[in-house]
């Protein structure tokens, strides 16, 4: 078990923290107390938290799995609900699932009668180790994807490692990207350890999330608000972005985590290119990918469509695309523009160093 604590919130880490949880429950006293998960966390996550709360009286509210489902009409769904629910600010919510459950069950808590308090109990690896820490909530709007949203803290999170169980591999490795980004920004003898694995089974979860949360712990707490350092937590995600958007309505989409780990490739080429990253840690980031992740071919005629999906990233100014880059692992700069020529270079970087000897 253990806690870390980002601005005035506790991180809860460990299969151990159900009475952390029931305590903060009774501490808050909340005149109601409303769960929200998805179709999926319903089934498989749900029962526990109920036998583990101990709360006879709780309402829970269902939404569709899925990002697609990430939008104002869910918002307006969740609060219907809530009003039917007769909910006051005194109420409080529990938002149990993946990144989508988080972020717009956090929203609508804050806007509903000017904001009740929530506490994040992330299911996903990708909540678990990104998106339920750090305040980021938001839906998509208009094909945006996290256009709408704002800022605001949990209660606590609770992160309970024997949910991940609950996943699909293809999950399981989709929240994985994040453990390698956060690795290369911040913790390089984390990084010295994961280079060389060739598959996700048989790790240390809870060790491994206390580990990679404490790097991203760190750089929100110096720039909650993204104003400066915490724009690094972006490395891989501008070319991440953009192919999780383009692969979107293709016959297979890519998931997060699959888009973010091809980045993390582009995105460490272009880091040799712009800031000397060393060739052999380019190679090995793609050593990782090509061993963990199946292989996209990044075809050129995508390229046009996945420049102007970087140019409408929201991180640029002045018209240039801009990066956060790695020097070194643990030495991230950000605010880097890099031109055309060079991104469509790291897209056949990729290409050509993601292939296995055997695929
Ligand atoms: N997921 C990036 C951040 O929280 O800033």
């Amino acid at each position: 078990m253990h806690t870390l604590r980002l601005n005035d919130y506790p991180i809860h880490i460990g299969s151990g923290q159900w009475p952390q949880l029931r305590a903060l429950v009774e501490a808050l006293d909340p005149s109601r107390l409303l769960v929200l998960c998805d179709a999926h966390t319903r089934i498989y996550c749900l029962p526990r938290l109920q036998e583990e709360l101990e709360v006879p009286e709780h309402q829970v509210v269902t939404i569709p799995a899925g990002e697609r489902h990430k939008t104002l009409d869910s918002c307006r769904y969740i609060w219907e609900r809530m009003m039917q629910l007769k909910l006051d600010r005194r109420a409080l919510m529990l938002n149990l699932g993946g990144g989508v459950v988080g972020d717009m069950g956090g929203l609508c808590a804050c806007l509903f009668k000017r904001g009740l308090p929530f506490v994040q109990l992330p299911t996903s690896l990708l909540a678990q180790v990104d998106a339920s820490v750090g305040g980021k909530l938001a839906i998509d709007f208009a094909s945006v994807k996290n256009s709408i949203g704002l800022f605001a803290n949990p209660e606590a999170v609770f992160i309970f490692p024997g949910f991940l169980a609950t996943l699909p591999e293809r999950e399981l490795r989709s929240g994985f990207a994040e453990v390698i980004k956060h690795a290369l920004l911040g913790d390089p003898g984390h990084w010295a350890e994961l280079k060389g694995l060739n598959s996700l089974s048989g790790l240390d979860w809870p060790a491994l999330l206390v580990r990679s949360l404490r790097v991203k712990q760190r750089i929100v707490e110096e720039d909650p608000r993204e104003a400066g350092p915490r724009k690094l937590l972006n490395f891989g995600h501008t070319v991440g972005h953009a192919l999780e958007s383009a692969f979107l309505l293709s016959e297979s989409p890519l998931t997060h985590g699959e888009a973010v780990a091809i980045g993390l490739v582009c995105e460490c080429y272009l880091s040799h290119l712009k800031v000397g990253l060393s060739l052999e840690v380019v190679q090995e980031v793609a050593g990782l990918v090509r061993s963990l992740y199946p292989h996209r071919n990044i075809s050129n005629h995508l390229l046009p469509q996945l420049l102007e999906l970087m140019q409408n990233d929201k991180k640029n100014e002045g018209g240039e695309i801009r990066f956060s880059l790695l020097q070194a692992p643990g030495q991230g700069r950000y605010d880097l523009p890099c031109d055309r020529d060079e991104i469509a270079d790291s897209l056949g970087f990729y290409n050509s160093h993601s292939l296995s000897l055997f695929s």
